[in-house]
């Protein structure tokens, strides 16, 4: 098939069938297709969308690009769940403890920062010790003696993902739903889960910043799973504040701990883990979400939930006691008194990874020191001269304008 009449069908807005799919993005994975013509191409579909059919057909394309995990004999239902990516998304040092100290097993594959928004892995690996690299083998052993895992994708998973994404990264071709869809759900279904959990985020510090695009995203995924025969769920949630008060790795981890300890009962970290984690057990358990959500509460009560995550750390030989925040920390206070009506997300995104806690360049080192800490949440008041947020600094010390990131009113 002729490459170029591929492209210029999808730039007509027609639809391209399964074997014009698979020559052109099986040519580009194989090297045969440059990145000018696969550029094009997703431009095209970015524009253009994609059919039901085409996106179908794409996912299988995706998942066939790779190995497919096989954990049939772990027994349990295995829901997996992924978020679309936030800042301070430490949902899943979270939520995988609670819903394993459930019976539930979860064997979760968690990726790096991408952009602004920090990684489950980058966020790990500010745990000295903690191995992120558990072959398909240590896999199975590990959830056939604890029931949890959490650890960095395995062997070659979805190697199309991989290539397609770098390039969407660099050609403003990342927030296309069909290809996020694609995307996300291949990699899930390759990874063995019979059930899967979407967090979907919505707002400026996410991929996409309506609801509309995110609901249209939600019943893709949906019908993408029903194309599987896997339940799928997802939940819209809001990413135009941060989640919880820390954005930077060592101190989203901390955080992580006090919601799993109960610290941490009243901000919208731990009202969406327990949003999430319910959904999880109801699916695994094939329970109502009113008794899920009673288990749920009741493994942060009894400490379950929290015991399972220092054997997860203890088993990946993580130490959590030698985990380190900065010690350099400037206070930031309030120039003025009022009520706190804003608090942006991408802006602090933006901060913590000037401060270092996430890669500007490829070749960057994270310092898993450094982040933010918010003193000040939304709704609450501010008299002038109180702290509004603490900065943990390493090396780098950027500028940033204050007012972009609180308002206060
Ligand atoms: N996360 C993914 O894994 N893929 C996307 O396309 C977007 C977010």
């Amino acid at each position: 098939m002729i490459t170029l009449d591929i492209i210029n069908k999808k730039r007509l807005g027609k639809e391209l069938s399964y074997l014009e799919l698979f020559d052109i993005f099986n040519g580009y994975l194989d090297g045969d297709v440059p990145d000018y013509q696969m550029s094009a191409l997703l431009m095209a579909i970015c524009i253009n969308g994609m059919t039901d059919e085409e996106i179908f057909a794409l996912t299988k394309i995706f998942i066939d690009s790779g190995d497919r995990l096989d954990f049939s004999d772990i027994k349990g239902i295995k829901v997996d769940k992924h978020s679309t990516g936030g800042i301070g998304d430490k949902t899943t040092l979270i939520i995988a403890p609670i819903v394993a100290s459930l019976g539930i097993p979860v064997i979760k594959m968690s990726g790096r920062g991408l952009g602004y928004t920090g990684g489950t892995i980058d966020k790990l690996e500010s745990i000295p010790g903690y191995r992120i690299d558990l072959s398909e083998k240590e896999i199975v052993k590990q959830v056939h003696d604890l029931g949890i895992v959490i650890t960095g994708q395995t062997g070659n998973l979805v190697p199309m993902d991989k290539v397609i994404y770098a390039l969407r990264d660099v050609t403003a071709t990342v927030s296309s739903i069909p290809l996020v869809a694609s995307s996300i759900m291949s990699k899930k279904i390759a990874a063995g889960a019979d059930k899967i959990l979407i967090d979907i985020k919505v707002g400026n510090g996410a991929l996409l910043t309506n609801r509309e695009d995110a609901k249209k995203l939600s019943d893709l995924m949906i019908k993408i799973g029903e194309f599987y025969g896997r339940e799928v769920r997802t939940i819209i949630s809001d990413m135009n504040v941060p989640l919880g008060r820390c954005v930077g790795n060592a101190l989203e981890v901390k955080e992580a701990i006090d919601v799993l300890r109960g610290k941490e009962t009243d901000n919208n970290l731990t009202d969406l883990c327990i949003e999430l984690s319910t959904d999880m057990v109801s699916m695994g358990l094939q329970i109502s979400k009113k008794q899920a959500k009673e288990m749920v509460l009741n493994t942060i009560y009894n400490g379950s939930a929290y015991m399972k995550f220092l054997k997860l750390i203890e088993r990946q030989k993580g130490d959590i006691s030698k985990l380190k925040v900065s010690e350099k920390v400037i206070k930031v206070k309030s120039p003025k008194d009022g009520i706190v009506k804003k608090i942006n997300a991408l802006e602090l995104g933006k901060l913590s990874l000037r401060l270092g806690a996430g890669k500007e360049e490829m070749d960057d080192k994270i310092d898993y020191g450094v982040g933010v800490k918010l003193n000040k949440l939304v709704d609450d008041e501010v008299k002038k001269g109180d702290v509004l947020f603490e900065m943990y600094v390493g090396k780098k010390e950027p500028e940033y304008n204050l007012d972009d990131i609180y308002k206060i009113d």
